[in-house]
């Protein structure tokens, strides 16, 4: 008989390329866009069926099991906002890169991450329109499809590259951090910005980019991809240097690994 997380692993799997499916033909139309607290802050009707789908479905296979997503935070009662007994919590974001979805109609993510209390079973992330999953399970390494995941070995750090998926934040609205978060863009390699929390950890799990810093990241946003991260090398926490809270939103900052956090962040952001 399957466990229980590895059951649930099937079941979201599924679930994960049965959404991305609809999304990847998905026809967007002006009327299915709207603006939730800004013109840079959009939801569209794709977003809100997406994250429909996904909770009805988890939720009827596993009714005591809770869900926190971005779009309906409290939808489906109390059994939805909290998990019953040894039961799991699973964070949904239904399209991580939404302004990309609707511009550009590529660099867009569904991400499902999997916990019991706080420890993690898996997370699950679909670049939908490469279609590469990135995944791993507590313990046993992180894949994208059937390749395993390794970060990458950069240590030096004129040979980092820097991910950062809110440009405007990180680097032109004032912050305590921003001074040094300025110098290490001097200092890398190169920054980069795809518009997708999600898939630019899974860029630093797969090696192809050495550190992220996202200055708005909610549990939604990267509860999933933290574990595909660790487990391929990564690291992360909070920009104050404090372990990353699960069900809060927090700025974050992630590297290829522990050393590499520790150093960036005592040069780079402690004391800033
Ligand atoms: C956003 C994206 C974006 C990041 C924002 C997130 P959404 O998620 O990940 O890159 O800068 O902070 O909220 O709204 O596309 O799901
Ligand atoms: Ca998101
Ligand atoms: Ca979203």
């Amino acid at each position: 008989m399957k466990n229980f997380a590895q059951e649930r692993f099937d079941h979201a799997q599924e679930l994960i390329y049965q959404a991305g499916k609809v999304l990847y033909q998905a026809k967007l139309e002006q009327s299915a866009i709207s603006e939730k607290s800004g013109h840079q802050d959009l939801v569209t009707r794709w977003d809100q069926q997406t994250e429909q789908f996904l909770r009805r479905s988890i939720l009827a296979a596993y009714p005591d099991d809770a869900i926190v997503g971005e779009e309906y935070s409290s939808m489906g009662g109390e059994s939805a906002a909290m998990a019953v007994n040894n039961s799991c919590t699973w964070y949904i974001d239904p399209i991580d890169g939404t302004t990309n979805f609707i511009n550009q109609h590529r660099h867009y993510a569904i991400s499902i991450g999997c916990y019991q209390a706080e420890e993690p079973l898996f997370g699950l992330v679909l670049d939908v329109e490469q279609q590469e999953l990135y995944w791993a399970c507590r313990g046993e390494g992180a894949f994208c499809n059937e390749t395993q995941l390794h970060t990458s070995q950069r240590e030096q750090i004129s040979q980092l590259l820097l991910n950062t998926p809110g440009v405007l934040y990180t680097f032109l609205k004032p912050h305590s951090c921003r001074d040094g978060l300025i110098r290490l863009a001097h200092d890398v390699r190169g920054v980069r910005s795809m518009g997708s929390v999600a898939l630019e950890l899974c860029a630093v799990a797969a090696g192809e980019s050495d550190l992220l810093v996202a200055m708005r990241s909610s549990p939604w946003d990267h509860n999933a991809a933290r574990i595909i991260l660790n487990e391929a090398g990564g690291s992360i926490c909070a920009l104050s240097g404090q372990p990353l809270p699960l069900d809060s939103a927090s700025p974050i900052l992630a590297a290829n690994s522990q050393s590499l956090l520790q150093k960036i962040w005592r040069e780079y952001c402690q004391g800033e």
